[in-house]
């Protein structure tokens, strides 16, 4: 969802800024801005639309000051126009915010300083929060000001401020929204050309800070970084990092080193991110399996738990995670026989679910910053439940709060649509299926040899299986990239398939898709089959194949546009089908749906590209939806 970004230090805060919000974008925006604190003044510059829009704007009119905020908007309160963006300025325009999340008592709030003679300039929620520091500000202690004015607000925020009178300093609070802060090297000496201070021109001797709601952003100036947690406050400036909580009590500053490289967040050769990660995918699986291996054996995971006694478990996720889950019910029914059940996030938070004491809760998210995860999450940890959260961002606040993470290493994801994510975490869940049998007893050597062994091929079939299905895919995408409708069928492990190859064209290609079960197809949706309609049939030669084929028939006698995901040897389904999307075979059949999705994801890419999409930054989409 939205991006913040801050800076200080020697550098031109705004080209700085500018860079973070690139690297931001892929959260989800619509508008941007940013404003720097110089010369005893606030200069903003804000622009509807894509960052190129700002862009413009800064090259007609740069601004030349050392300290700054900035932030993509992701609109929840007023439409994406010019004066509803951040930052927002104090009636005086002496002080500015970014913010992130939503003010939810913000109608009371806005009544309250309108009846004080407050004009508001735009439509946000965000306005009552530069208004109320102007309010509470004495012109000495900005700290303070910050201070009584959080108090005064409900809802989840990550904030960011900046003070005309203080061109050295950004505050920044957060509740419910993530937010890092990060700090450059040391100096090595003070050189009075590019190290001037933001104040009259003596040399900025400490580290640069910033301030990100992700890492990539803090790339590559900052070297190390710390999140700051909720209801905490943070002063940036000369004296270096001062942590407060909300309370006034004092918070030891602590960071860490960042591990990401500033190359594992551009697009290298590739022509997206989307691309790239599903590029990546054959390294990513050989990571991960290698991370859960030692002497070709599995290790257990340490999450403090005792594996043997699982007996219940319940997986919370949304979206393209969601569908790694019911992957992972199977994997865990069908190796070590614990009964599962799959919750999406944003219904399990608003039950009031049954859970027994020997429940085991897995959050998965790639993000870790999931709002309706994060309060599942939170949800069974107030019941008491032990909580497990599989991971990409192992610095998010899912992994923070889990009592045990299980990360996933595959690098960061920007495209907004999962790709690499997916299979990582259907690999990760398949894995710790095998885990669990293990402890359980369930895992005879030879067994787990075999298992072993399918798991290590996987990778190259991978790789091969994105050069054998492409002149397919891109003939198919051709094809039908201007139809209307699609439809995925899948049985048992190839349905999650159908449904996240579904979400994949919907997302970036804005093509409307849906998932079914094949054998739930002849039960209505089969009325939407007409010589028009392309019907994707996932068909590996799987316990459901002659199934499957019976289903496929079923379409074909509605003349319905066959594509097949199966075999390439397969010559009764090539027959069967107007097109074959060729996938090799995984030695474990568990493991077939992490080949099976590979063209899917192709597929949904050939098709958005023709369609002129975005295929990294889908229309309303955010990366991390960090609200509800
Ligand atoms: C995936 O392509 C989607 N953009 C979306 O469904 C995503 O999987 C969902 O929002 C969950 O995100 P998370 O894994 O970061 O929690
Ligand atoms: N609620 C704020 C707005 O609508 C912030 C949204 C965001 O997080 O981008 O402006």
């Amino acid at each position: 969802m939205c991006g913040i970004a801050g800076y200080i230090g020697p550098k031109n805060a705004a080209q700085v800024l500018i860079v973070a919000l690139e690297r931001l974008k892929y959260r989800g925006y619509d508008s941007a801005g940013l404003v720097v604190s110089e010369g005893g003044k606030l200069h903003l510059r804000r622009a509807a639309g894509k960052l190129k829009e700002l862009d413009a704007k800064l090259a007609a009119q740069p601004l030349s000051g050392h300290c700054g905020i900035a932030h993509t908007r992701w609109a929840t309160h007023g439409p994406p126009v010019e004066h509803n963006s951040h930052p927002h300025l104090s009636a005086d325009g002496r002080i500015a915010v970014v913010h992130n999340g939503i003010i939810e008592n913000h109608v009371a709030l806005r009544r309250e300083l309108e009846g004080e003679g407050v004009v508001f300039a735009s439509q946000t929620d965000t306005e009552v929060v530069p208004h109320l520091l102007a309010k509470y500000y004495d012109g000495k202690d900005p700290v303070a000001a910050l201070r009584t004015v959080l108090a005064r607000l409900e809802g989840s925020f990550a904030l960011g401020v900046v003070f005309a009178d203080r061109s050295d300093r950004i505050l920044v609070a957060r509740e419910g929204s993530p937010l890092l802060i990060g700090r450059g090297r040391e100096p090595k000496a003070a050189r009075t050309d590019d190290r001037r201070s933001t104040e009259g021109g003596t040399p900025w001797t400490e580290r640069e800070l910033l301030v990100a709601s992700d890492i990539p952003a803090l790339l590559p100036h900052a070297s190390e970084f710390l999140t700051l947690e909720d209801g905490q406050i943070a002063d940036l400036g000369p004296h270096g990092v001062r942590i407060t909580t909300f309370a006034g009590d004092k918070v030891e500053a602590r960071f860490r080193p960042i591990e990401v490289t500033a190359e594992a967040v551009s697009k290298g050769s590739f022509d997206s991110f989307m691309a790239k990660e599903i590029a990546e995918q054959p390294s990513v699986l050989t990571r991960l399996i290698d991370s859960r291996l030692r002497g070709g054996v599995l290790v257990e995971p340490d999450l403090g738990l005792d594996l043997a006694s699982l007996r219940h478990i319940v997986f919370l996720a949304c979206g393209t995670s969601w569908h790694a889950a019911l992957l992972g019910k199977r994997f865990l029914e069908a190796l070590a026989r614990v009964h599962v059940e799959v919750d999406i996030s944003s219904e399990y938070r608003y039950r009031n679910p049954v859970a027994g004491g020997d429940t085991l809760v897995v959050t998965i998210s790639q993000s870790g910053e999931t709002a309706d995860t994060l309060a599942g999450l939170r949800l069974a940890k107030s019941k008491f439940l032990p909580v497990v959260g599989l991971v990409n961002t192992v610095t998010s606040t899912i992994a923070r709060e889990a009592n045990g993470v299980m990360p996933l290493l595959a690098g960061p994801e920007i495209g907004v649509a999962s790709t690499k994510a997916y299979t990582a975490q259907v690999m990760a869940l398949y894995l710790f299926a095998a885990q669990v049998a293990k402890a359980k007893g369930l895992l005879p050597r030879d067994a787990e040899e075999a298992l072993v062994a399918a798991a290590r091929a996987l990778p190259d079939l991978a790789e091969r299986t994105l050069k054998l299905c492409e002149p397919a895919v891109e003939e198919c995408a051709d094809l039908y990239s201007a139809a209307q409708a699609s439809v995925f069928l899948g049985r048992g492990g190839e349905h999650p398939t159908a449904l996240e190859g579904a979400l994949k064209l919907k997302e970036i290609a804005y093509v409307h898709a849906v998932g079914y079960p094949a054998g739930e197809f002849k039960h209505g949706p089969i009325a939407l089959v007409t010589k028009h309609l392309p019907v994707v049939c996932m068909c590996p030669r799987d316990a459901m194949y002659e199934k499957m084929l019976s289903n496929i028939q079923e379409v074909k006698a509605r003349a319905g546009r066959i594509i097949s995901v199966g075999d390439a040897a397969d010559r009764d389904l090539r027959d069967l089908s107007d097109h074959l999307l060729p996938v090799g075979r995984a030695g474990d059949e568990l493991l077939q749906p992490i080949l099976s999705i590979l063209p899917l994801q192709r597929y949904a890419y050939h098709v958005a590209r023709r369609r002129d999409c975005d295929v990294d930054q889908p229309r309303n989409l955010a990366k991390s939806v960090t609200v509800e």
